[in-house]
């Protein structure tokens, strides 16, 4: 029987909950879920990409049919070179549609065979996006219950640095 790969592609900076649920969901349906994170040499993300590469590799370990990688270029070029069937993408409100719809048309129109699929995530993370998880931790708020405890903690060492050379002499306290 045919096996249906999708990929679920993004910028992820950082990974949320959100992405997680949809994940999650995704990995029920689908035989092999790839969650391709998008170079972008034109944004200056807040993490690098083999920071998210690590942070997507933990969230999802335990989903034993989803892997992650990253791609430049078009998703589709990367889709059809990996041999996926499908796009995946979430779809939060209604004002997340036209985009979605947008860019679910003009990859039909680069590459026919290719479909979109579109999943909502919990209503829950309805209002959750990786752009407001960095606003509000930029700005001194709790991102807690929106990001795993993992990207929780590298937020914070990266806004703030001192957290993580508190942690360095921690452990080189505990070592002695
Ligand atoms: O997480 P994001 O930023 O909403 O993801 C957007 C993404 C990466 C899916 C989209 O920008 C994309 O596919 N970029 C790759 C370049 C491409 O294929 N552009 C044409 C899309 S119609």
């Amino acid at each position: 029987m045919k096996k249906i790969t999708v990929i679920y592609p993004g910028s992820f900076d950082p990974p949320t909950n959100g992405h997680l649920d949809l994940i999650e969901r995704g990995s029920k349906i689908f035989d092999q879920l790839v969650v391709a994170i998008l170079r972008n040499p034109e944004k200056a993300p807040l993490f690098g990409l083999p920071e998210r590469l690590l942070m997507l590799e933990a969230m999802t370990e335990e989903f034993k049919n989803v892997r992650v990688d990253t791609f430049d270029g078009l998703t589709v070029d990367y889709a059809v070179k990996i041999n996926a069937h499908a796009v995946l993408r979430g779809i939060r409100a209604i004002s997340d549609y036209e985009y979605e719809l947008q860019m679910a048309l003009m990859n039909r129109k680069l590459q026919p065979a290719l479909e979109t699929v579109f999943m909502m995530p919990a209503e829950k993370y309805s209002y959750l996006s990786s752009r407001l998880v960095r606003e509000v931790a930029q700005l001194g708020g709790s991102v807690e219950d929106l990001v795993p405890p993992m990207v929780e903690q590298r937020l914070r060492e990266k806004l703030d640095p001192a957290v993580k050379l508190g942690h360095a002499r921690e452990s080189k306290t505990r070592k002695r």
